[in-house]
């Protein structure tokens, strides 16, 4: 089997590659470890930047996300008891974020490949790389041989891809959070318009949505804690304490239908390229989900692959492959900086003591205060310009 692209992973990451070279003509095949029912049903980001609906809109496959996402111009820092919005209409005016579930992302991308007669290939074991120092690198996965020309690792932060390249090549700057998030999905109404940042001294939660009949939750929760030690009521009893703290706010709850734990980490390896291997999204760099920048760094990511495999491929000019990490790590290293910024000042840190607290609402106090500190977060927030 042959083809020009090789593209480990069908997250979002390798989908949208997968798709946008399809756009220019140029073939590639995806090679999935799961199955397609699967990846369509992973729940896990829910936050777009104003870039990346402008891209996935752009390039046709945004027809659904125009019709059923929620576009957000603001959202809500709750502490102590204030609430305070960051209004992106007034700092960042025209930018906005969207909320629609990264899951429909994925199944909108899946189902314009496969209408396209695009190759994906779900459920395939023993993905192995091989040549990928050489010109002519290869795919090998349950007793079938893919040559290619080029290999895109969007194979995410367990994947294949990255161990593949010879040890010594890559520098990987790393950090661990000492809480995890318990992730919720519920089939209530959402308790408020806009997303609810909250900061308490019993740990960060989050209100999100995913629709105007499915809310969603986070919880900060110590590492190591197990789902089983989450029954429903003490989930929305945790909830309660942590979102009710200003005044006529009451949280609405109902069945809960899904439920997860997220580790925190922030990691990037550098370069994220080896001979013929580009890494592109988790598979090169991980943030913790405070942002919301993961899938759309991802997304970035491929953006630049795409322009430059582009290049290659009509003229076999290699400057933008050669930049292709350069060119992707000032934004990888400004989403870094901003997750780990809204993580240190959301949560609750058992190492901190009086003087750490009082730090953290100083700090809050005066993005709640400072124009300049407000639109620091917002342009962040809704994404910089690519
Ligand atoms: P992935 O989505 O991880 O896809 C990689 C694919 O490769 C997977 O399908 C995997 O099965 C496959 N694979 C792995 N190993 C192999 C192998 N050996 N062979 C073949 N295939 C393989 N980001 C945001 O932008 N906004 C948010 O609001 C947000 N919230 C989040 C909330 C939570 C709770 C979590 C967990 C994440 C959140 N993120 C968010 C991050 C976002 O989900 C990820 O950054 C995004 O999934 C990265 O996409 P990807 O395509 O690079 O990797
Ligand atoms: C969601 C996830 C995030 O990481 C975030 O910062 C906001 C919302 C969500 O899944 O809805």
């Amino acid at each position: 089997m042959q083809t020009q692209v090789a593209i480990i992973g069908a997250g979002p990451a390798g989908l949208l590659l997968s798709h946008l070279l399809h756009l220019r003509g140029i073939s590639s095949v995806v090679v999935e470890r799961r199955s397609r029912d699967y990846v369509e049903q992973r729940v896990r980001a829910g936050v777009l930047e104003q870039g990346t609906v402008d891209m996935l809109v752009e390039s046709g496959v945004g027809s659904r996300l125009l019709k059923e996402g929620l576009r957000h111009e603001g959202i809500e820092l709750r502490y102590g008891d204030r609430a305070h919005r960051v209004a992106f209409e007034d700092l960042v005016p025209g930018r906005a974020i969207t909320v629609y579930g990264q899951q429909e992302v994925v199944k909108d991308l899946i189902a314009a490949r496969l209408e396209a007669g695009g190759d994906i290939r779900f459920g395939v074991q023993d993905v192995a790389l091989h040549g990928i120092d050489g010109e002519r690198p290869y795919v090998t996965f349950g007793g079938e041989r893919l040559d290619c020309e080029v290999i895109a690792g969007c194979d995410g932060f367990h994947g294949i891809s990255r161990p593949s390249v010879p040890e010594g090549v890559l520098t990987a700057y790393e950090r661990e959070y000492p809480f995890a998030w318990l992730g919720v999905l519920a089939r209530v109404e959402p308790s408020a318009d806009e997303l609810i940042y909250a900061f308490t001294e019993r740990g960060f939660a989050l209100h999100s949505m995913r629709s105007p009949t499915v809310s969603r939750f986070y919880l900060q929760v110590p590492v190591g804690t197990r789902v089983e030690e989450w029954p429903d009521e003490r989930i929305w009893s945790e909830l309660r304490t942590r979102l009710e703290t200003v005044e006529g706010f009451t949280l609405a709850t109902g069945e809960i239908f899904e439920r997860g734990l997220t580790p925190m980490r922030s990691f990037v390896v550098e370069p994220m390229q080896y001979g013929r291997l580009y890494l592109a999204g988790d598979a090169a760099h991980i943030v913790p989900p405070t942002g919301a920048k993961g899938m759309n760094l991802a997304v970035a990511d491929v953006r630049v692959l795409d322009r430059a495999l582009g290049a290659f491929f009509e003229d076999g000019s290699t400057a933008l492959l050669n930049g292709y990490s350069e060119a992707c790590l000032k934004r990888v290293w400004r989403a870094q900086h901003f997750s780990w910024w809204m993580t240190t000042l959301l949560h609750t840190f058992d190492s901190d003591d009086a003087y750490g607290r009082r730090l953290q609402l100083s700090h809050l106090d005066y993005v709640a205060s400072s124009r300049a500190a407000a639109t620091t977060l917002a342009e962040n927030y809704v994404g910089l310009p690519w």
